[in-house]
Protein backbone atom coordinates (compact mmCIF):
# COMPACT_ATOMS: atom_id res chain seq x y z
CA UNK A 1 0.00 0.00 0.00
CA UNK A 2 1.34 3.20 -0.87
CA UNK A 3 2.25 5.52 1.67
CA UNK A 4 1.18 8.86 1.27
CA UNK A 5 1.85 12.35 3.65
CA UNK A 6 -1.07 14.68 3.32
CA UNK A 7 0.08 18.31 5.24
CA UNK A 8 -2.96 19.91 6.72
CA UNK A 9 -4.86 16.94 6.48
CA UNK A 10 -7.36 18.09 9.21
CA UNK A 11 -8.38 20.63 7.48
CA UNK A 12 -11.31 21.31 5.07
CA UNK A 13 -9.73 20.43 1.54
CA UNK A 14 -7.08 17.99 3.24
CA UNK A 15 -10.10 16.53 5.06
CA UNK A 16 -11.36 15.63 2.51
CA UNK A 17 -8.87 14.65 0.48
CA UNK A 18 -7.51 11.86 2.94
CA UNK A 19 -10.83 10.54 2.79
CA UNK A 20 -10.15 9.90 -1.01
CA UNK A 21 -7.19 8.56 -1.05
CA UNK A 22 -8.35 5.98 1.68
CA UNK A 23 -10.42 4.81 -0.30
CA UNK A 24 -9.10 4.41 -3.50
CA UNK A 25 -6.21 1.74 -1.42
CA UNK A 26 -3.71 4.50 -0.03
CA UNK A 27 -2.39 4.52 3.43
CA UNK A 28 -2.41 8.38 4.80
CA UNK A 29 0.33 9.95 7.03
CA UNK A 30 -1.16 13.26 8.06
CA UNK A 31 0.54 16.15 9.73
CA UNK A 32 -1.23 19.26 10.71
CA UNK A 33 -0.59 21.68 13.36
CA UNK A 34 -4.10 22.16 14.59
CA UNK A 35 -3.60 26.11 14.13
CA UNK A 36 -6.57 25.92 11.96
CA UNK A 37 -8.07 22.56 12.54
CA UNK A 38 -9.68 19.82 15.25
CA UNK A 39 -8.55 16.45 16.26
CA UNK A 40 -11.95 15.41 15.99
CA UNK A 41 -11.65 15.47 12.51
CA UNK A 42 -9.57 12.08 12.94
CA UNK A 43 -13.39 10.55 14.32
CA UNK A 44 -14.67 11.75 10.92
CA UNK A 45 -12.73 10.71 8.59
CA UNK A 46 -12.93 7.14 9.99
CA UNK A 47 -16.54 7.56 10.34
CA UNK A 48 -16.74 7.57 6.49
CA UNK A 49 -13.46 5.19 5.99
CA UNK A 50 -13.66 2.97 8.56
CA UNK A 51 -9.60 3.70 9.36
CA UNK A 52 -8.11 6.77 10.77
CA UNK A 53 -5.16 7.96 9.25
CA UNK A 54 -1.86 8.17 10.92
CA UNK A 55 -1.44 11.15 12.62
CA UNK A 56 1.61 13.31 13.53
CA UNK A 57 1.18 16.73 15.23
CA UNK A 58 3.48 18.78 13.89
CA UNK A 59 4.29 22.28 12.91
CA UNK A 60 6.18 22.44 9.50
CA UNK A 61 7.88 25.57 10.57
CA UNK A 62 10.06 23.50 13.00
CA UNK A 63 13.02 22.55 10.57
CA UNK A 64 14.36 19.65 12.57
CA UNK A 65 10.93 18.42 13.23
CA UNK A 66 10.42 17.54 9.70
CA UNK A 67 13.72 16.52 8.86
CA UNK A 68 12.67 14.17 11.77
CA UNK A 69 9.69 13.23 10.40
CA UNK A 70 11.01 12.28 7.03
CA UNK A 71 13.34 9.96 9.24
CA UNK A 72 11.64 8.67 10.43
CA UNK A 73 8.93 8.07 7.54
CA UNK A 74 11.33 7.31 4.86
CA UNK A 75 8.70 5.30 2.17
CA UNK A 76 6.63 8.04 2.18
CA UNK A 77 5.91 8.09 -1.92
CA UNK A 78 4.12 11.34 -2.30
CA UNK A 79 3.09 14.22 -0.53
CA UNK A 80 0.08 16.20 -0.79
CA UNK A 81 0.39 19.77 0.81
CA UNK A 82 -2.51 21.86 2.18
CA UNK A 83 -1.03 23.28 5.42
CA UNK A 84 -0.56 27.31 4.89
CA UNK A 85 -2.37 30.15 6.01
CA UNK A 86 -5.33 31.46 4.10
CA UNK A 87 -7.14 34.39 5.15
CA UNK A 88 -6.70 37.38 2.54
CA UNK A 89 -7.67 39.72 4.74
CA UNK A 90 -5.31 38.16 7.95
CA UNK A 91 -2.55 37.80 5.87
CA UNK A 92 -2.66 42.05 4.55
CA UNK A 93 -2.70 42.71 8.53
CA UNK A 94 -0.07 40.27 9.45
CA UNK A 95 2.58 39.51 6.06
CA UNK A 96 5.23 37.77 7.98
CA UNK A 97 3.14 35.21 9.47
CA UNK A 98 2.34 33.99 6.01
CA UNK A 99 5.64 34.31 4.62
CA UNK A 100 6.76 32.43 7.37
CA UNK A 101 3.96 29.76 7.32
CA UNK A 102 3.47 29.57 3.68
CA UNK A 103 6.79 29.92 2.60
CA UNK A 104 9.39 28.52 5.09
CA UNK A 105 7.34 25.32 5.62
CA UNK A 106 7.36 24.56 2.08
CA UNK A 107 10.72 25.30 1.41
CA UNK A 108 11.62 22.83 4.61
CA UNK A 109 9.40 20.04 3.01
CA UNK A 110 11.04 20.41 -0.32
CA UNK A 111 14.72 19.91 1.20
CA UNK A 112 13.78 16.86 2.68
CA UNK A 113 11.66 15.39 -0.85
CA UNK A 114 15.07 16.56 -2.78
CA UNK A 115 16.94 14.26 -0.50
CA UNK A 116 14.83 11.04 -1.40
CA UNK A 117 15.85 8.92 -4.63
CA UNK A 118 12.76 9.91 -6.31
CA UNK A 119 9.44 12.64 -4.99
CA UNK A 120 6.21 13.25 -5.95
CA UNK A 121 4.70 16.78 -4.58
CA UNK A 122 1.24 18.21 -4.86
CA UNK A 123 0.81 21.78 -4.23
CA UNK A 124 -2.38 23.62 -3.09
CA UNK A 125 -2.34 26.97 -5.33
CA UNK A 126 -4.97 29.05 -6.10
CA UNK A 127 -7.26 31.22 -8.48
CA UNK A 128 -6.17 33.90 -6.68
CA UNK A 129 -2.56 34.10 -8.86
CA UNK A 130 -4.45 35.33 -11.62
CA UNK A 131 -5.62 38.54 -9.98
CA UNK A 132 -8.61 40.58 -12.42
CA UNK A 133 -7.81 38.19 -15.42
CA UNK A 134 -8.05 40.22 -18.47
CA UNK A 135 -10.26 37.78 -20.28
CA UNK A 136 -12.36 34.62 -19.12
CA UNK A 137 -12.29 31.80 -18.80
CA UNK A 138 -9.23 31.67 -17.42
CA UNK A 139 -6.40 29.39 -19.02
CA UNK A 140 -3.38 28.07 -16.88
CA UNK A 141 -0.93 30.57 -19.40
CA UNK A 142 -3.71 33.77 -18.25
CA UNK A 143 -0.65 36.29 -17.19
CA UNK A 144 -0.10 35.76 -13.25
CA UNK A 145 -0.95 39.39 -12.04
CA UNK A 146 0.93 41.29 -8.80
CA UNK A 147 -0.25 39.78 -6.04
CA UNK A 148 -3.41 41.71 -4.44
CA UNK A 149 -2.39 40.02 -1.08
CA UNK A 150 0.15 38.75 0.93
CA UNK A 151 -1.43 35.00 0.79
CA UNK A 152 -1.77 35.40 -3.19
CA UNK A 153 2.22 36.25 -2.67
CA UNK A 154 2.70 33.09 -1.39
CA UNK A 155 0.67 31.32 -3.74
CA UNK A 156 2.72 32.89 -6.68
CA UNK A 157 6.38 32.64 -4.83
CA UNK A 158 5.39 28.99 -4.12
CA UNK A 159 5.03 27.74 -7.59
CA UNK A 160 8.21 29.76 -8.62
CA UNK A 161 10.16 27.65 -5.77
CA UNK A 162 8.97 24.46 -6.98
CA UNK A 163 9.64 25.16 -10.31
CA UNK A 164 13.20 26.06 -9.86
CA UNK A 165 13.66 23.01 -7.52
CA UNK A 166 12.21 20.94 -9.96
CA UNK A 167 14.97 22.04 -12.34
CA UNK A 168 17.87 20.99 -10.23
CA UNK A 169 16.44 18.10 -8.66
CA UNK A 170 15.09 15.89 -11.55
CA UNK A 171 13.82 13.50 -8.90
CA UNK A 172 11.18 15.31 -7.87
CA UNK A 173 8.23 15.78 -10.10
CA UNK A 174 5.03 18.22 -8.57
CA UNK A 175 1.70 19.67 -9.93
CA UNK A 176 0.27 22.46 -8.47
CA UNK A 177 -2.99 22.86 -8.11
CA UNK A 178 -5.03 25.95 -8.54
CA UNK A 179 -8.10 26.20 -6.82
CA UNK A 180 -10.37 28.12 -7.46
CA UNK A 181 -13.38 28.51 -4.52
CA UNK A 182 -14.25 25.45 -3.12
CA UNK A 183 -17.47 25.07 -1.33
CA UNK A 184 -20.00 22.15 0.69
CA UNK A 185 -18.88 19.00 2.16
CA UNK A 186 -18.90 15.26 2.53
CA UNK A 187 -22.31 14.12 1.88
CA UNK A 188 -22.17 11.73 5.25
CA UNK A 189 -21.82 15.43 7.01
CA UNK A 190 -19.29 13.39 8.73
CA UNK A 191 -16.25 16.12 7.71
CA UNK A 192 -17.19 19.73 6.16
CA UNK A 193 -15.69 23.45 6.82
CA UNK A 194 -14.73 24.59 10.03
CA UNK A 195 -14.30 28.06 10.18
CA UNK A 196 -12.49 29.47 13.18
CA UNK A 197 -14.36 32.73 13.93
CA UNK A 198 -16.19 34.73 11.90
CA UNK A 199 -16.34 32.95 8.55
CA UNK A 200 -14.43 35.64 5.77
CA UNK A 201 -15.74 33.00 3.01
CA UNK A 202 -19.05 33.24 1.37
CA UNK A 203 -20.77 30.00 2.03
CA UNK A 204 -19.76 29.47 5.08
CA UNK A 205 -21.46 33.03 6.27
CA UNK A 206 -24.48 31.96 4.46
CA UNK A 207 -25.18 28.55 6.44
CA UNK A 208 -24.14 30.24 9.69
CA UNK A 209 -26.57 33.03 9.18
CA UNK A 210 -29.34 30.31 8.22
CA UNK A 211 -28.61 28.88 11.21
CA UNK A 212 -28.70 31.71 13.50
CA UNK A 213 -25.37 32.26 14.42
CA UNK A 214 -24.97 35.18 12.46
CA UNK A 215 -27.59 37.88 12.30
CA UNK A 216 -27.22 38.75 8.76
CA UNK A 217 -25.09 38.30 5.44
CA UNK A 218 -23.71 41.16 3.72
CA UNK A 219 -23.82 40.95 -0.25
CA UNK A 220 -20.24 42.73 -0.98
CA UNK A 221 -21.67 44.93 -3.32
CA UNK A 222 -24.20 44.67 -6.61
CA UNK A 223 -22.96 47.70 -8.43
CA UNK A 224 -20.25 45.40 -10.59
CA UNK A 225 -20.55 45.01 -14.22
CA UNK A 226 -21.99 41.96 -13.81
CA UNK A 227 -25.22 40.41 -14.92
CA UNK A 228 -27.20 41.01 -11.43
CA UNK A 229 -24.39 43.39 -10.05
CA UNK A 230 -22.75 40.73 -7.76
CA UNK A 231 -18.92 39.14 -7.91
CA UNK A 232 -19.14 35.98 -9.93
CA UNK A 233 -16.78 33.39 -8.81
CA UNK A 234 -16.38 29.02 -9.69
CA UNK A 235 -17.76 27.58 -6.46
CA UNK A 236 -16.45 23.63 -6.69
CA UNK A 237 -17.59 21.05 -4.70
CA UNK A 238 -14.47 20.27 -2.23
CA UNK A 239 -15.26 16.10 -2.93
CA UNK A 240 -14.96 16.89 -6.72
CA UNK A 241 -11.85 18.83 -5.50
CA UNK A 242 -10.54 15.81 -3.36
CA UNK A 243 -10.87 13.55 -6.41
CA UNK A 244 -8.72 15.81 -8.21
CA UNK A 245 -6.34 15.34 -6.02
CA UNK A 246 -6.15 11.76 -6.37
CA UNK A 247 -6.13 12.16 -10.26
CA UNK A 248 -2.86 13.92 -10.52
CA UNK A 249 -0.88 11.90 -7.12
CA UNK A 250 -1.86 8.69 -9.53
CA UNK A 251 -0.36 11.22 -12.42
CA UNK A 252 3.10 11.74 -10.32
CA UNK A 253 3.15 8.01 -9.49
CA UNK A 254 3.02 6.69 -12.65
CA UNK A 255 4.89 8.84 -14.74
CA UNK A 256 9.17 8.81 -14.80
CA UNK A 257 10.60 11.24 -12.13
CA UNK A 258 12.03 13.70 -14.59
CA UNK A 259 11.81 16.90 -12.93
CA UNK A 260 8.46 17.78 -14.38
CA UNK A 261 6.06 20.47 -12.94
CA UNK A 262 2.72 21.06 -14.06
CA UNK A 263 -0.37 23.69 -13.38
CA UNK A 264 -3.70 23.07 -13.49
CA UNK A 265 -7.07 25.14 -12.77
CA UNK A 266 -9.70 23.12 -10.81
CA UNK A 267 -13.13 24.77 -11.05
CA UNK A 268 -16.47 23.74 -12.53
CA UNK A 269 -15.80 25.84 -15.36
CA UNK A 270 -18.97 27.94 -14.75
CA UNK A 271 -19.23 30.87 -12.84
CA UNK A 272 -22.26 31.63 -10.31
CA UNK A 273 -23.00 35.46 -8.75
CA UNK A 274 -23.45 35.96 -5.15
CA UNK A 275 -27.40 36.46 -5.76
CA UNK A 276 -27.29 33.08 -7.34
CA UNK A 277 -25.45 31.11 -4.67
CA UNK A 278 -27.87 32.74 -1.77
CA UNK A 279 -31.26 31.44 -4.23
CA UNK A 280 -29.25 27.78 -4.55
CA UNK A 281 -29.21 28.16 -0.97
CA UNK A 282 -32.31 28.95 -0.40
CA UNK A 283 -33.84 26.52 -3.04
CA UNK A 284 -32.31 23.20 -1.55
CA UNK A 285 -32.58 24.44 2.15
CA UNK A 286 -36.39 26.03 1.99
CA UNK A 287 -34.95 28.50 4.01
CA UNK A 288 -35.23 32.37 3.66
CA UNK A 289 -31.83 33.94 3.72
CA UNK A 290 -31.48 37.26 6.02
CA UNK A 291 -28.79 39.42 3.85
CA UNK A 292 -28.93 42.99 2.65
CA UNK A 293 -26.67 44.81 -0.14
CA UNK A 294 -23.59 46.27 1.67
CA UNK A 295 -20.86 48.30 0.37
CA UNK A 296 -17.91 46.51 -2.01
CA UNK A 297 -15.20 44.50 0.00
CA UNK A 298 -11.99 45.73 -0.77
CA UNK A 299 -9.60 43.57 -3.11
CA UNK A 300 -12.64 42.05 -4.14
CA UNK A 301 -12.40 40.77 -8.08
CA UNK A 302 -15.31 41.26 -10.55
CA UNK A 303 -15.27 37.98 -11.71
CA UNK A 304 -13.40 35.13 -12.16
CA UNK A 305 -13.93 31.59 -13.42
CA UNK A 306 -12.00 28.47 -14.66
CA UNK A 307 -11.40 27.34 -18.48
CA UNK A 308 -11.36 23.32 -17.25
CA UNK A 309 -9.61 22.40 -20.63
CA UNK A 310 -5.90 21.18 -19.09
CA UNK A 311 -7.33 19.54 -15.98
CA UNK A 312 -10.15 17.78 -18.65
CA UNK A 313 -7.61 16.55 -21.62
CA UNK A 314 -4.22 16.53 -19.47
CA UNK A 315 -5.28 15.48 -16.42
CA UNK A 316 -8.92 13.27 -17.02
CA UNK A 317 -10.57 14.56 -14.63
CA UNK A 318 -13.70 16.69 -14.53
CA UNK A 319 -16.31 18.35 -11.45
CA UNK A 320 -19.26 16.25 -11.78
CA UNK A 321 -21.07 17.86 -8.70
CA UNK A 322 -23.22 21.19 -9.04
CA UNK A 323 -23.76 24.26 -6.94
CA UNK A 324 -27.10 22.87 -5.61
CA UNK A 325 -25.04 19.97 -4.23
CA UNK A 326 -22.70 21.75 -2.93
CA UNK A 327 -24.96 23.89 -0.95
CA UNK A 328 -27.13 21.57 -0.01
CA UNK A 329 -24.26 19.37 1.80
CA UNK A 330 -22.84 22.17 3.16
CA UNK A 331 -26.43 23.01 4.70
CA UNK A 332 -26.45 19.14 6.04
CA UNK A 333 -22.85 19.79 7.54
CA UNK A 334 -23.91 23.20 9.25
CA UNK A 335 -26.70 21.72 10.84
CA UNK A 336 -25.09 18.39 11.91
CA UNK A 337 -22.53 20.82 13.66
CA UNK A 338 -25.37 22.80 15.49
CA UNK A 339 -27.19 19.67 16.23
CA UNK A 340 -30.34 21.62 14.59
CA UNK A 341 -32.66 18.79 12.74
C1 LIG B 1 -16.78 35.13 -2.60
C2 LIG B 1 -17.75 36.22 -2.99
C3 LIG B 1 -17.39 38.31 -1.84
C4 LIG B 1 -18.49 36.97 2.13
C5 LIG B 1 -11.10 33.70 -1.26
C6 LIG B 1 -9.62 33.63 -1.51
C7 LIG B 1 -9.32 32.43 -2.36
C8 LIG B 1 -9.85 31.20 -1.68
C9 LIG B 1 -11.36 31.34 -1.49
C10 LIG B 1 -8.16 30.24 -0.29
C11 LIG B 1 -17.05 37.58 -3.13
C12 LIG B 1 -18.76 37.71 -1.50
C13 LIG B 1 -18.22 36.98 0.78
C14 LIG B 1 -19.58 37.72 2.64
C15 LIG B 1 -20.08 38.45 0.41
N1 LIG B 1 -9.23 31.01 -0.42
N2 LIG B 1 -19.01 37.71 -0.05
N3 LIG B 1 -20.34 38.44 1.75
O1 LIG B 1 -12.79 36.14 -1.95
O2 LIG B 1 -13.56 34.75 -3.96
O3 LIG B 1 -11.76 33.88 -2.48
O4 LIG B 1 -11.55 32.50 -0.66
O5 LIG B 1 -7.61 29.54 -1.09
O6 LIG B 1 -7.92 32.33 -2.51
O7 LIG B 1 -9.24 34.79 -2.24
O8 LIG B 1 -14.08 33.98 -1.63
O9 LIG B 1 -16.01 33.37 -0.26
O10 LIG B 1 -14.54 35.30 0.50
O11 LIG B 1 -16.04 35.60 -1.46
O12 LIG B 1 -20.78 39.10 -0.37
O13 LIG B 1 -19.87 37.75 3.86
O14 LIG B 1 -18.71 36.38 -1.94
O15 LIG B 1 -17.51 39.71 -2.04
O16 LIG B 1 -17.69 38.26 -4.20
P1 LIG B 1 -13.07 34.81 -2.55
P2 LIG B 1 -15.18 34.54 -0.61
Amino acid sequence: MKKILVTGGLGFIGSHTVVELQQQGFEVIVIDNLSNSSIDVLDGIKEITGVAPLFEELDLRDKEAVSHFFKKYDDVEGVIHFAASKAVGESVQNPLLYYENNLNTLVYLLQELSKKDSANFIFSSSCTVYGEPDSLPITEDAPVKPAQSPYGNTKQIGEEIIKDTCKVYEKLNAISLRYFNPIGAHESASIGELPLGVPQNLVPFITQTAAGLREQLSVFGDDYPTADGTNVRDYIHVFDLAKAHVVALKRLLESKNDGNFEIFNLGTGTGSSVLEVIKSFEKVSGENLNYKIAPRREGDVIAVYADTTKANEVLGWKSELTLDDAMSSAWKWEKKVRGLS
